[in-house]
């Protein structure tokens, strides 16, 4: 499988080394945005950690090659014209995104709608905390949280320091008592075995499809 990987920062060496220890990928390709070095093959699978901005490169990308391409985009904080270029590639490619793709975040989520379904009168509050060089806040992940507890931007609280990979915490405050909920990754790689799983899985759906 030919793998390309958006974004040479953090995140995408931590994919890379991933990838290459997985041993499903015979060739893997880095593509560092701000240098719009995309390869002339088609990739049977793209996965984008690196910036809002490279969502146009990406579609470009995808449109050469008449789409089809597996994406899988875990990079955070995109405008509403990013949206409406994710929306673009939805259209001629298969599309996982998620704003966190640790397997205990996706566990939270389901915890959290149970906490507010058994104490209605709570009021909910979510904290995240991540590292400095963190660009987006809330985090991707404290966002997706709100939507799913329908609780706004006013009721998140967003701390940045030192070189925390990544804490969430839910509140549930009610007179005199208060139930907290915490997810604490310890490191990155939980995201990126997460995303390689995820678009695998998705590439085998298209070739069953096919065959
Ligand atoms: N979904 C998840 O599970 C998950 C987990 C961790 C991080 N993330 C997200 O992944 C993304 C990358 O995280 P990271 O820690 O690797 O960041 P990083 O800063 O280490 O790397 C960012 C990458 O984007 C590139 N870049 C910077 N400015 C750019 C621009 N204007 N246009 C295009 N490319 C640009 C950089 O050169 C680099 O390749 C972030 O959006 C982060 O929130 C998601």
């Amino acid at each position: 499988m030919f793998l390309i990987i958006v974004g040479t920062g953090a995140m995408g060496q931590i994919i890379r080394e991933c990838a290459a220890a997985d041993g499903d990928f015979e060739k893997i390709v880095m593509v560092e945005p701000l240098e719009n070095n995309w390869p002339e093959e088609k990739a049977d699978l793209l996965i984008d950690f690196s910036h809002p901005e490279s969502v146009r490169g990406i579609y470009e990308y995808c449109r050469i090659h008449r789409g089809g391409i597996p994406v899988v985009i875990g990079t955070t904080g995109h405008s509403e014209t990013e949206e409406q270029l994710i929306g673009m590639i939805e259209k001629i490619c298969p599309l996982v995104r998620k704003s966190n793709f640790s397997r205990g975040i996706e566990a939270i989520n389901h915890i959290a709608v149970k906490g507010k379904e058994m104490l209605p009168a709570a009021d909910i509050r979510i904290e995240e905390v991540h590292h400095t060089k963190k660009k987006d806040a809330p985090s991707g992940t404290a966002k997706t949280l709100g939507e799913i507890l329908e609780v706004g931007e006013e009721s998140m609280s967003s701390l940045r320091m030192g070189n925390v990979v990544g804490v969430h915490k839910v509140y549930f405050a009610l007179e005199d008592e208060e139930v907290e909920i915490v997810h604490r990754a310890h490191s990155k790689r939980i995201f990126a075995q997460g995303a390689i799983e995820a678009g695998k899985k998705v590439v085998s759906r298209k070739r069953n499809n096919l065959t």
